[in-house]
């Protein structure tokens, strides 16, 4: 299939009389498609690389794997962040092997060049033979990719030196970035331990199961079940039931542009920031509900229950996580083919917190997210399942018209909790840049 018969081919297909937006299905399984998309969409949008946090001192460095690349992501001697292509400008050896660790120097394990954390050849190893001038244009300086930028601590780089700034490409997007990072009086870091696995499914199945309200009562059932008998007999046994009651019509989905979306919802499961139930023991009621008043004398009634109460599953398009749940997970999905993707996946907490509200949070953490927990096997189970059903049906189209056109239009920007907007905003974003629509430079 060639790169011209790709482009013809109508993947997004919308009918405004039948109401209906459905996405061809070799999307999801063509071999061509993938390799186009790395070329058109990887290489041009901001990706994450990291949080600032995980680079505490000068010399931390973590080894990260995007869109195909081995990378070096580092705070240097300076202590300015960078990021290098983990891989020697001698004969390319990848420099390390190990997912973290600090060093004073970057040595290349093959002939033992050194360079520097700013990526300056120090030394080459026995210097006999080679020109005194060999590195004076500094081309043997460890490469450096195109841009880094970063927006509250989160560190995003990008292949294509032309694009836009990683502000405007965050778009509506850092507003609930923003509502994130001030659950925090002072800030916002990566918990100790990362949690890595792997699905036999394309990498969108994924992004559109993270925000998908539509699925939660069935797939999730047993953790549904599981937080009404933690509420049996107690005063939130009522309170849980008039929530579930209306799930289906409280929140919201709502596209925040660029092909950026979150889902808005209130399951009561319970936030150490700062929504207190009974499942997570009687301890914690006052310090829990210390911190609501907390956020409310910071940042008014209004803005303190959008921080506290309210649950986002926010995704950045094309692959980054960031689900303000029971807990905030920051999950990167880098796509390994059209069939296979591999999931890594963080903890994001307040530095402030003490011990116990800490154990709190990552018992929700690993009860839900983790990828042993009451949510992510259900959730990895469907996309296998989805995944399995694309390969081997003559069906052609996978349906995602909920909700659309409530506005006559099919990109509909806000719609209810199961409503599909957010699938449609990733969808038509993803439609304009594989066609060259939006090329997301200056
Ligand atoms: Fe790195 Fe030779 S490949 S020093």
């Amino acid at each position: 299939m060639s790169e011209k018969n790709l482009e013809s081919m109508e993947i997004v297909d919308v009918d405004m009389g039948k109401r209906s937006f459905r996405v061809r299905r070799t999307a999801y399984t063509s071999p061509e498609i993938f390799e186009l998309e790395k070329k058109r969409i990887f290489d041009k949008v901001w990706l994450y690389i990291g949080h600032g946090s995980e680079l505490k001192k000068n010399g931390d460095f973590r080894t990260r794997r995007l869109a195909g690349r081995d990378l070096i992501f580092v705070r240097d001697k300076n202590g300015e962040v960078a990021v290098f292509y983990n891989s020697c400008t001698h004969r390319g050896a990848r420099i390390y092997r190990e997912p973290s660790g600090n060093a004073r120097n970057i040595v290349c394990p093959y002939h033992g060049w050194v360079f520097n954390t700013e990526g300056k050849l120090l030394s080459l190893k026995n210097e006999t033979g080679f020109g005194e001038k060999l590195n004076d244009d500094g081309h043997l300086d460890l490469i450096r990719v195109a841009r880094l930028e970063q927006y509250r601590n989160f560190y995003f780089i990008n292949f294509n030196p032309k694009a836009i700034s990683l502000h405007d490409y965050l778009a509506g997007a850092r507003d609930v970035i923003d509502a994130i990072c001030d659950q925090a009086e002072t800030e916002q870091i990566i918990l100790p331990g990362e949690q890595s696995y792997t699905v036999r499914a394309n990498y969108k199945y994924l992004a559109e199961n993270s925000y998908d309200g539509y699925h939660v009562t069935a797939t999730h059932a047993s953790y549904l079940d599981f937080l009404r008998d933690s509420a049996k007999g107690t005063p939130a046994e009522a309170k849980f039931d008039e929530v579930m009651r209306n799930y289906a019509t409280q929140g919201q989905v709502r596209s925040l542009g660029n092909g950026h979306a979150v889902l808005e919802s209130f399951v009561p499961s319970g936030r150490a920031v700062a929504q207190w139930t009974p499942a997570m023991g009687a301890k914690f009621k006052e310090p829990i509900e210390a911190k609501k008043r907390s956020l409310v004398e910071r940042f008014g009634p209004e803005r303190a229950d959008y921080i506290a109460e309210t649950q986002k599953n926010l995704v950045i398009f094309p692959n980054l996580v960031i689900n303000d749940i029971m807990a905030i997970t920051v999950r990167y999905i880098e796509p390994e083919s059209q069939n296979f993707l591999r999931v890594n996946s963080w903890a994001l907490g307040p530095a402030e917190e003490n011990e116990e509200l800490r154990a709190a949070r990552l018992d929700g953490y690993v009860s839900f997210l983790g990828p042993a927990g009451f949510g992510s096997p259900d959730d990895i189970e469907m996309l296998e399942l989805c995944q399995q059903g694309l390969e081997h049906t003559a069906g052609e189209w996978n349906e995602m018209s909920k909700g659309a056109f409530t506005d006559g239009d099919a990109r509909t920007l806000v719609g209810g909790p199961q409503d599909e907007v957010q699938l449609r905003a990733y969808w038509t974003q993803w439609d304009r840049i594989m066609r060259g629509l939006d090329t997301l430079e200056e």
